[in-house]
């Protein structure tokens, strides 16, 4: 009986037994950490892309990057909650276009790439957000 607890514990101890739910999307992304460099990399982008640089002048880029996580944490299963506003409300009035969405999204992938997201987990998570953009363009 001791031998068979011993496996069990050792088993829990090696598939490593989380006390908050966290998904296989949410580590392939790096977790939170991994979220916080891939979000700062897509700031970066987001700000020196002349496609859509624009549009992202007067944000305010601590609650920018606040939200980005929050959301990108709960999209991949990480247990966050988002308290942003809705994407319709938050993207209302701004004639966001499918251009800007496309270029937006390229911006998110580089970002990924250069934290060395495997291709996989960043079509989970654009598949994930790519249902946003009904309430995104207009
Ligand atoms: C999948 C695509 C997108 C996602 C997931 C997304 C996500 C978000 C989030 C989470 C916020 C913060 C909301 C808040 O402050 O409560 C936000 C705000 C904003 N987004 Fe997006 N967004 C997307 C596409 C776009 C595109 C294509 C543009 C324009 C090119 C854009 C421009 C903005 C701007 C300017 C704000 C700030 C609004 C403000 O502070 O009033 N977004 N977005």
């Amino acid at each position: 009986m001791k031998q068979v607890i011993g496996m069990v514990m050792l088993v829990l101890a090696i598939t490593g037994c989380q006390t908050r739910p966290q998904s296989a999307l949410f580590d392939d992304l790096g977790g939170m950490t991994g979220i916080e460099n891939i979000v700062d990399g897509f700031l970066v982008r987001l700000g020196s892309d002349p496609r859509i640089a624009a549009h992202f002048i007067d944000v305010d880029p601590v609650r920018f990057r606040e939200k980005l996580i929050e959301q990108f944490c709960a999209e991949s299963g990480g247990g966050c909650e988002y308290t942003g506003d809705s994407m319709k409300d938050s993207h209302a009035g701004m004639n966001v276009t499918h251009t800007d969405f496309n270029a937006l999204v390229e911006d998110l992938i580089a970002a990924m790439e250069a934290e060395d997201v495997s291709v996989s987990a960043q079509n989970r998570l654009l598949k994930r957000l790519a249902p946003m953009s009904k309430d995104i363009i207009e």
